[in-house]
């Protein structure tokens, strides 16, 4: 796992950008996995600043949003379909039909689930999965608990995750009880995650995502199994990790060649 520290969400934002920009440019026909939340906010402006003034083309893209609230149609306010037309999908050149979204308001969740994984796999897989992460440790919507090896499921929203998402809602009532999620193990199959992390509150869940034992317990975790993962925090976001000046020595001293090297998504990748 690559930990990269940056001094404001901000810097965290644009280095993220330039991760996926690279892979954009690299490959048009890229596939992307993407997340919703307030954390990934900072990379879609930019993305979207570099469509609009640098011509980063999505023309071609593909793109796999990890999960969707049970219930809610894509014209609900508070649904990921919405959420993903606001702040991205509206703004940039990006072909509906290659938009991807669980769909919140299907008649047969196990079927439409399946075909969700079918669809990745007819993609040919995703090549960079945007994350962020729960305060108590969950990626999509995987709570604690969840199977390391899951794929796009039902899953039921713990209470925590209810009081923190109320927030997108009029009161926490309101919030779905259940959500359909890529599983953990659809997630370790992208061939890079990403994941940000910005904030004083991610500060328990990013230590013990990067630092501690590996459990369905903290199902970020898991991104420790997974080969190619660079996580991306703040100052304050990493003010627990243990072995940070390490990860700071790591960075600002990475031989020249592979400072360019860590997001080649060209050859044999
Ligand atoms: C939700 C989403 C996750 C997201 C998490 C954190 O539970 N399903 O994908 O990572 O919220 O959200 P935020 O970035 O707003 O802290």
């Amino acid at each position: 796992m690559e930990v990269i520290i940056t001094a404001t969400p901000e810097t965290g934002a644009r280095t993220a950008a330039r991760i996926v920009e690279k892979l954009v440019r690299a490959r048009p026909r890229a596939v992307l996995g993407l997340a919703t939340g307030s954390t990934p906010l900072g990379l879609y402006g930019e993305l979207i600043r570099r469509h609009r003034e640098e011509g980063l083309d999505f023309s071609r893209v593909t793109t796999f949003n990890l999960d969707e609230y049970i219930g809610l149609g894509a014209d609900h306010p508070a649904s990921y379909h919405y959420f993903m037309h606001e702040h991205l999908f509206g703004a940039i050149n990006v072909s509906p039909e290659r938009i991807h979204i669980p769909d919140g308001k299907t008649a047969d969740i196990p079927a439409a689930c399946e075909a969700y994984e079918a669809a990745i796999r007819e993609a040919g897989g995703i090549d960079l999965q945007v994350l962020g992460i729960g305060h108590d440790g969950h990626i999509g919507f995987n709570e604690p608990g969840s199977s390391l090896a899951s794929r796009t499921r039902l899953k039921t929203l713990t209470q925590k995750t209810i009081e923190a998402n109320q927030r997108f809602f009029t009161s926490a009532d309101e919030v779905p009880r259940h959500v359909i999620t890529m599983g953990v193990g659809t997630i370790l199959e992208a061939r890079v995650c990403l994941l940000l992390a910005f904030g004083e509150s991610k500060a328990d869940a990013v230590a013990a995502m990067v630092e501690g034992p590996l459990s369905a317990s903290c199902p970020a975790t898991a991104l420790q199994w997974h080969p190619r993962t660079t996580v991306i925090v703040d100052e304050a976001a990493a003010a627990r990790l243990r072995r940070s000046d390490y990860y700071r020595y790591v960075h600002a001293n990475k031989p020249a060649w592979q400072q360019d090297a860590t997001f080649s998504f060209g050859g044999h990748e």
